[in-house]
């Protein structure tokens, strides 16, 4: 006896897919407009650094005596090695991106309102957990801008206070900088981050499974109670579009677009240049990822004596700030048109991230040595050797750390008038030799003796 079988049914039953395919596929939901497909980019772009990720740990060596040449090799020579790296580097900076857009948009809709405060929260970790990816993901290249741009970050922490050493500590795995830190910054964002953000993640999909997209009704209408948004929602649901194909694709062809965008920047610039090798003895310039612009941009903006505490305190703001959001706005409306403070201070912030990013592009604050002169103010009158150490100053990267007379970046302390605290020795002793955990990059062999006698006269001359 023969039985024509019918393949499809019998997958999906032995698989028992049938439920799936109705609660996941089948349903109905409102009809959202092409950038709410912002979410999706972001699951793809999740996915995408994950699998380049996988790839790019079967050569990746979490060793400072070998991970430098592993990700060169990689790079220079592994089969579509280049093209891995690009698109994991490429994907991590679209992520960020993304994220700030999904943040900003998610504000101008009302996205946090009830009953969606949960899917709020857990995207809220969601960008912290990006945040931490790319700030353990940069150290393991062990380049000396990676190495330095962490040393500098650790000593930030170090502005805490009471438990600012401890946290060092922890991070960096001892007391200082070395193979502890890196295997530390490796399982962090190998296992622990990432498997943390599979996590909240799952829990943010299923939230926006269970209470939907804000509904253009959402946004039009007055809403005070839940029973009223349940009814709008419901509503809304049953004069949507089905989920396939209509609102997949849509989301669909969002995410392939920015996806694409990384393919095609992995594809044309590559992976991020590789600088030489950290070798924890000697100097280096710290510089920060692009995305991170306005970070630095910021710090360096605000007066020497805020900075320090800035820098570490605005995360835990910024934090704060975000979980507080929906108890805060008590708004019945969503509609930003109806929230004009709102859309004020949504349009400000993405305004000066962009700003503070540009400003940084085009400023001397990187630790890059520069063209740029250090502005010494117009009474302290210099020899001619000491205009001499002035271009040093710039060339070896000083002014990228260090203001002068309140101008410049404050990395570090403030040199003018540096001669009444330090005699020269102690300067010399200082430039070639900072003190042990100091982010000040030792330019022991770098700078030739005339050179740093130049640099010397420089400072002691900076007095009224
Ligand atoms: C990466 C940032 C950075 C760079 C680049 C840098 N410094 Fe520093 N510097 C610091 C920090 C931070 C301190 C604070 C003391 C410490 O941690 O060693 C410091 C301290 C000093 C001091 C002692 C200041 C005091 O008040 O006692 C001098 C002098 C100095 N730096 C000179 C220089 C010179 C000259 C250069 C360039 C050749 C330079 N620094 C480059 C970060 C930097």
């Amino acid at each position: 006896m023969t039985m024509a079988v019918n393949w499809r049914e019998w997958v999906e039953d032995r698989f028992a897919l049938e439920p799936i395919r109705e609660v996941g596929f089948l349903r109905k939901v409102p009809g959202t407009p092409w950038y709410y497909g912002d979410g999706a980019a972001l699951v793809l772009l999740f996915g995408v650094l994950v699998v380049t990720g996988m790839f790019l740990a079967l050569s990746y060596s979490p060793s400072p005596d070998t991970a430098y040449s592993s990700v060169r090799y990689l790079t220079e020579r592994a089969t579509l090695g280049w093209f891995v790296r690009g698109l994991h580097y490429w994907s991590a900076g679209l992520m960020m991106v993304m994220a700030w857009f999904h943040l900003f948009r998610e504000i101008i809709v009302g996205g946090y309102r009830m009953p969606r405060e949960g899917t709020w929260f857990l995207g809220v970790l969601l960008l912290f957990g990006i945040f931490i990816m790319s700030f353990t993901g940069y150290l393991l290249r062990w380049d000396e801008r990676a190495l330095y741009s962490t040393l500098l970050s650790l000593h930030m922490f170090q502005n805490i206070p009471l438990i600012g050493d401890e946290i060092v500590l922890f991070v960096q795995g001892g007391p200082e900088l070395g193979a502890r830190t890196l295997t530390r910054f490796y399982a962090m964002h190998l296992l622990f981050t990432p498997a943390a953000m599979g996590l909240v993640l799952a829990g943010h999909l299923y939230l926006i499974y269970r209470h939907g997209v804000t509904s253009a009704a959402e946004r039009r209408e007055r809403i005070q109670s839940r029973e009223q948004q349940r009814a709008l929602y419901a509503r809304e649901k049953e004069r949507g579009e089905p989920f396939y194909p209509d609102t997949m694709a849509k989301s669909g062809l969002f995410a392939l677009a920015v996806f694409l965008m990384a393919a095609g920047l992995a594809l044309f610039s590559g992976p991020l240049p590789m600088y030489p090798e950290a070798n924890l003895v000697n100097s280096t310039m710290p510089q920060g990822e692009w995305w991170y612009w306005w970070y630095s941009a910021l710090i360096a903006l605000v007066p020497s004596r805020i900075a320090p505490w800035l820098v570490v305190i605005f995360p835990p703001l910024l934090f704060l700030a975000l979980v507080a959001l929906p108890f805060l706005d008590r708004n019945p409306y969503r509609d930003i048109r109806r929230r004009p403070w709102m859309g004020a201070a949504v349009t400000a912030s993405a305004a000066t991230l962009l700003w503070l990013s540009y400003l940084r592009y085009h400023s001397p604050w990187t630790g890059w040595p520069t063209e740029a002169l250090p502005p010494v103010p117009q009474e302290v009158r210099l020899s001619p050797r000491a205009q001499e150490g002035r271009a040093l100053f710039s060339r070896y990267g000083c002014n990228s750390c260090h203001p002068i007379a309140g101008r410049g970046p404050h990395v570090g302390p403030d040199l003018m008038r540096i001669g009444r605290r330090r005699t020269p020795a102690q300067t010399r002793s200082q430039i070639l030799g900072p003190p042990p955990g100091s982010p000040m990059p030792s330019y022991a062999d770098r700078l030739s003796e005339e050179e740093l006698s130049r640099l010397v006269t420089f400072l002691m001359e900076l007095q009224r």
